[in-house]
């Protein structure tokens, strides 16, 4: 079997990482299948597929497409309006799929993965015949205007769907109506890499921060810097912590996407900080290569979203490395963690609520030792990517039925 995996960005954001993870244990456990790798842009996600030794190819998005997005639609105001983005980038989507079957007719794939949901649409209109096509579906289709109306659209390409949550597969299934078949895989995680024992990071130096006191407990947000990640809501709980609080806040992540008006800037976040008086009690570390090392300098990991978070890597990337965590209770995250036996819940955008849990953890590190030490199981019990091949080839292979059943059908 010969598998194409197709990605809009060579960046390695949440969605890259589970599309490594699914490559690494496809490599280990099915050494047969035979893996490729198509990017919209170069970047790291190359280079890291290539080491684990599948083929890549970097086909470039122009930028009209690689900009637009509607995950920032609502958020602020960006100075085209959707319907004159897509008029512009509608020719040189129509290149592009000409390029992209071109590369897939001589690669001949039996199955191509999707993942992004430009690449969803994108996969379906350049795809051999022949391949069945798989969508993995990370984000809720309901809340994108646009991918929605085009995912309904084209959804008759598509032989399967896979979600990272349950959440996600409801969210689909309600905007598709039940025309191809939806598959949870939760995602899993390198658990040897993200483990509780490792290297660490001095997260104060990276801030530009004086050292913090002995016995301060370090509590942080770990992520890309989306407006839908509650880096506000986060920073409101911090300022809201009685002033003697012996703690010191992070904020660890950098601006990633290209998508018009989808994230804030640090500065922004710096500003919202300091108007509300927490100026040196916070940290902007910027974007970290080593994560799993970022994480284990915490002594809380909070997971902030205000909108329900698909899945949300971080909560079980944090429960990996033995932290105490705190998710919000919304979406795919809540069904990742157990309140109060391997992480804590707070009601998604409650800065109030947020504050009252990362008191009760400050304040209690027998309590952040149990429910790191659970999360850890946890993690290992559910999450681990080696797990990932085992729920994906038999996807494949019922996708590729299906796709020679349809062809059979319209060739009689
Ligand atoms: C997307 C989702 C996030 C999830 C990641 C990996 O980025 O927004 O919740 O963790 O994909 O599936």
């Amino acid at each position: 079997m010969k598998v194409v995996f197709l990605n809009p960005t060579g960046i390695t954001g949440g969605a890259e990482a589970v599309l490594l993870d699914s490559m690494f244990s496809l490599r280990t456990n099915f050494p047969e299948v035979s893996l490729e790798l198509v990017l919209g842009s170069d970047g790291p996600l190359r280079l890291k597929a290539a080491e684990l030794g599948v083929q890549t190819h970097v086909v470039p998005l122009p930028s009209s497409i690689a900009k637009l997005g509607d995950s920032g639609v609502g958020a602020r105001s960006s100075r085209l309006a959707l319907p004159g983005k897509l008029a512009i980038a509608i020719p040189g989507a129509a290149l592009y799929v000409r390029k992209l079957r071109s590369l897939l007719k001589s690669s001949r794939p039996d199955v191509l993965h999707s993942n992004g949901f430009k690449m969803h649409i994108l996969a379906g209109l350049a795809r051999p015949q022949s391949s069945a096509l798989v969508w993995h579906i990370h984000d809720y289709v309901s809340s994108r205007t646009v991918m929605r109306a085009l995912m309904r659209r084209y959804a008759a390409g598509c032989d399967a769907a896979i979600a990272n949550s349950d959440s996600v597969a409801a969210d689909i299934r309600a905007v598709l109506g039940g025309s191809i078949p939806v598959h949870t895989v939760l995602n899993g995680i390198d658990l040897q890499r993200f483990s509780p024992q490792g290297p660490h990071l001095d997260l104060d130096r990276l801030s530009g921060l004086p050292p913090a006191f002995a016995g301060t407990v370090r509590v942080g947000l770990v992520g890309t810097l989306a407006w839908w990640k509650g880096h506000r809501v986060f920073l409101d709980a911090l300022a809201k912590l009685s002033s003697t609080t012996p703690m010191r806040g992070y904020v660890i992540g950098g601006p990633i996407y290209r998508t018009v008006g989808s994230q804030n800037t640090l500065n922004e976040l710096a500003s919202y900080a300091k108007n509300l008086d927490l100026e040196g009690k916070v940290g902007f570390t910027g974007f970290l290569e080593d994560v799993p090392a970022g994480l284990r300098s915490l002594d809380i990991v909070v997971h902030a979203s205000t909108q329900p978070e698909p899945f949300g890597l971080v909560i079980v990337e944090g429960m990996a490395v033995g932290k105490a965590v705190i998710s919000s209770n919304t979406g795919g995250a809540a069904e990742l963690v157990q309140d109060g036996i391997d992480a804590l819940t707070h009601v998604s955008g409650d800065s109030e609520d947020l504050a009252l849990r990362i008191s009760q953890l400050i304040s209690d590190a027998s309590l952040r030792a149990t429910l790191g030490a659970h999360g850890r199981k946890t993690a290992e019990s559910r999450f681990d990517r080696r797990n990932l091949a085992k729920r994906l080839l038999p996807i494949y292979q019922h996708a590729v039925s299906s796709r020679s059943a349809h062809t059979a059908r319209q060739q009689r």
